[in-house]
């Protein structure tokens, strides 16, 4: 296996040492943001006369054949490639010989993992964005469908007053906005290229940063070379997004699973979104809000872990830094199924009116009502 750096090396690396610092089983799903960012600094590299005619003909068509390969999980993945940036370099020179090595001029990989984790994070922003407006559809639809039920509003568990079934639902829709925006700026955060950095304080290689910022569709790229490299914050922004609406979603979920008891009888959700008792046949559980609510927590999790990561770290990129990504995509994929999975269950589930009405009219939930009339 040829390994980017292994030049000045005598001895191949220790076996544990090469699975303890490998990140490929966990970073190979940047493999497109990889292959994309490499096709574009090889050409930024033919215009400033880097890569001949030829050359970059070799190194693109050699490219589309890694992501062909990629895409049809021709791919077998080792320790020994180490991390995304190494295998797609590897697979490369399979298809085009010693000429890929000629792919790194200019860049290092820390300009490259910052730019993928940039592209990707960009990406899952915006499907985050795209799930919570369909969210917020729903509890719209909802409000609008259920706009004459009433239920008892409630402060510290106690009725309070009687509100409308509409203005519980859209108090969440307004949360799960915000929540929107927050991914709208993390968006941002995320849409600023680093490439052009290379380990740390840019390239002697006259580097067309302005050309790769617009290739790749970024609206501005880094001043400093040294942040960009070293700079997560974009990262603790998603994951700051993340929590809060995972927070939305639990506090909905919490709602949902008391209302859903015997005890208030407000929701019935469908069958396909709860399992049963193995031993009491009566029961059907609200597993889906159950693990949102719980689910929450390992999100926290990861923007706390990241936190705990950066805040010891000298400038620029350390290895430490690898840590970021496991976390991250957890909480992507945590989040991007809470979110939908949410949705189809509030669209599925159907609430029972007739108990929502007999709660509002009983316990004396209008009374402050009552006492304005008698006031006026
Ligand atoms: N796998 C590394 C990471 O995820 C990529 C950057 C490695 N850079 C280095 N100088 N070893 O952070």
């Amino acid at each position: 296996m040829t390994k980017l750096w292994a030049g000045r090396f005598c001895t191949s690396t220790n076996e544990k040492v090469e699975r303890f610092q490998a990140s490929i089983f966990f970073d190979r799903r940047l493999y497109e943001e990889d292959i994309l960012g490499s096709a574009i600094h090889a050409k930024m590299l033919h215009l400033i006369g880097i890569l001949d005619k030829e050359e970059i003909k070799s190194v693109l068509g050699g490219l589309k054949e890694v992501l062909h390969k990629f895409h049809t999980a021709e791919v077998s993945v080792k320790y020994a490639d180490e991390d995304i940036h190494m295998l797609v370099e590897n697979l490369l020179r399979e298809e085009i010989g010693p000429l890929a090595g000629k792919l790194h001029t200019g860049r290092s990989r820390n300009d490259q993992v910052a730019l993928d984790m940039h592209l990707y994070f960009r990406k899952s922003s915006l499907t985050a964005i795209y799930l919570i407006l369909t969210l917020v559809e729903t509890l719209a639809e909802l409000s609008k469908t259920n706009i004459d039920v009433t239920l008892p509003g409630y402060t510290h568990l106690q009725r309070a007053q009687p509100v409308l079934l509409s203005h519980h639902l859209l108090a969440y829709g307004w949360m799960f906005l915000r929540d929107a925006k927050r991914f709208f700026d993390t968006y941002h955060a995320c849409n600023i290229s680093p490439l052009g950095s290379g380990a740390i304080a840019g390239s002697t290689f006259p580097l067309d940063r302005e050309y790769v910022r617009q290739q790749l569709k970024f609206s501005s790229f880094y001043p400093n070379s040294m942040d960009a490299v070293s700079n997560r914050d974009y990262l603790l922004d998603y994951l700051n997004s993340a929590s809060t609406c995972m927070m939305h979603l639990s506090r909905l979920s919490e709602e949902i699973v008391l209302w859903a008891s015997a005890e208030f009888r407000f929701i019935e959700l469908s069958d396909n979104f709860c399992t049963g008792s193995s031993m009491m046949p009566q029961k059907k559980n609200p597993d889906v809000p159950e693990l949102i609510r719980g689910k929450s927590g390992r999100v926290y999790g990861s923007l706390f872990g990241l936190y705990t990561l950066l805040k010891g770290l000298p400038l620029t990129y350390n290895k430490d830094m690898q840590e970021d990504k496991e976390g991250a995509f957890d909480a992507e994929y945590t989040l991007t199924n809470s979110l939908s999975l949410m949705e189809g269950l509030l669209k599925e589930a159907k609430f029972l009116e007739v108990s929502m009405k007999y709660a509002t009219e009983n316990d004396f939930s209008n009374a402050t009502d009552l006492a304005d009339y008698l006031v006026q």
